[in-house]
């Protein structure tokens, strides 16, 4: 029998149409129930409008906060080439996070795991990679004296962590939970201890606390192999919110590498106007005619998806925009246009914070 719906979702490949249900079973995750959700009230759009959509023991964290004990955030960064919108997500999350508890964030920059995976990444380009990454990062906002990013390659003191965890990691393990293959260089086997390590960081450094891992579902395989080896060292087990895939412009699964559906931070007013009026995938009709009276298809439609996951933090005029895509009223080269100028304005405003960021990187990087 010929399966409908084969997708596949590891931390360096995922494919296919993602049933995140199934995901859930899988995985052995939590859905995010109401009593969270209604945290979520006041924080970043990808919370409150379900883009996070799952956890492990993230309840177990709120609770540690609210009873005032210390707990922190850590998320890290795989830096391969330079950042677009998708790779905003954790962190937009971890800040929002920071914001409304006051707690320690942690970032890890895995160039090491880049230049094992990528097999055209010299070490050289690594580092101007985590260089280049890091002002990004930055660049949003975190507090300093609150923020701490380490770069594996440059922070070695990581790896007196990454043999710790090493040691209670068995080959096999990492190799059903990762789909390692027998051409895998040994720099990917090793890799897991180095991400656990990460993941237990705030804990090894600051003692035993809650510590809520946001990231995309793919990176799920190693706050579980973390949880299952956390009780040797008498921490807690790290919690996690997960995140969908956010799809690119032209609507596939992953806003993934290269190709040009893809609006980086770096990109130019004019870039981003051509990237979203050719490539926005749109929920719209054919013509004109049939749009004013049938009306678009706001979840099919990819520039309203980016407003409501990113550009429009209001939840009146989100509402209002829906309605009148649904109804015919707007086209969608008005949700374009007004897509366009949102997405602009951030980007004016985030390029100039990058600069900013290049004389703070001392205040950020963890000693
Ligand atoms: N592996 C992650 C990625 O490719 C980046 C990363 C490194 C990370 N260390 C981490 C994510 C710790 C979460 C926690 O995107």
């Amino acid at each position: 029998m010929k399966k409908v719906s084969e997708f596949k979702v590891t931390p360096w490949e995922v494919s296919g149409k993602v049933d995140y249900d199934k995901l859930v079973r899988e995985f052995g995750v939590s859905q995010i129930g109401e009593k969270i959700q209604k945290k979520f009230d006041k924080l970043h759009p990808l919370l409150r409008r379900g883009v996070y959509f799952s956890h492990r023991d993230f309840d177990k964290w709120l609770a540690a906060q609210e009873s005032g004990k210390r707990v922190s955030v850590l998320t890290g960064r795989g830096p391969s080439e330079k950042m677009h919108l998708g790779h905003l997500v954790p962190f937009l999350v971890a800040k929002s996070l920071q914001d409304e508890f006051g707690c320690d964030v942690f970032i890890p920059i895995s160039d090491d795991e880049k230049f094992f995976v990528k097999p055209n990444l010299t070490y050289e380009q690594a580092l101007e990679y985590s260089k280049d990454n890091i002002l990004d990062i930055i660049a949003l906002g975190f507090k300093p004296g609150k923020t701490f990013i380490f770069q594996d390659f440059v922070y070695t003191n990581i790896y007196k962590y990454a043999a710790q965890v090493a040691k209670r990691m068995t080959y096999s393990t990492a190799k059903a939970a990762f789909g390692l293959k027998p051409e895998n260089n040994i720099g990917w086997s090793f890799y897991p201890a180095m991400q656990a390590a990460h993941i237990l960081f705030p804990q090894f450094e600051k003692g035993k606390h809650m510590t809520v891992v946001p990231v995309a579902i793919d990176q799920d395989p190693f706050i579980r192999l973390t949880r299952d080896i956390s009780d040797y060292f008498g921490f807690e087990k790290p919690a996690a919110l997960h995140a969908k895939f956010i799809p690119s412009l032209h609507g596939g699964a992953k806003m993934s590498s290269s190709g040009e559906g893809i609006v980086f931070l770096s990109d130019t007013p004019k870039e981003v106007e051509k990237k979203i009026k050719k490539y926005a995938f749109s929920g719209g009709k054919d013509t004109l005619e049939e749009h004013r009276t049938k009306g678009g298809e706001p979840e099919k439609d990819v520039s309203f998806q980016y407003l409501k996951m990113f550009f429009e933090p209001d939840d009146k005029k989100l509402e209002k925009i829906e309605k009148d895509y649904r109804s015919g009223k707007l086209l969608t080269s008005e949700l374009k246009e007004y897509l366009i100028e949102k997405i602009n304005a951030f980007l004016k405003e985030h390029q100039v914070k990058r600069e900013k960021a290049k004389k703070e990187v001392e205040k950020f990087l963890y000693k």
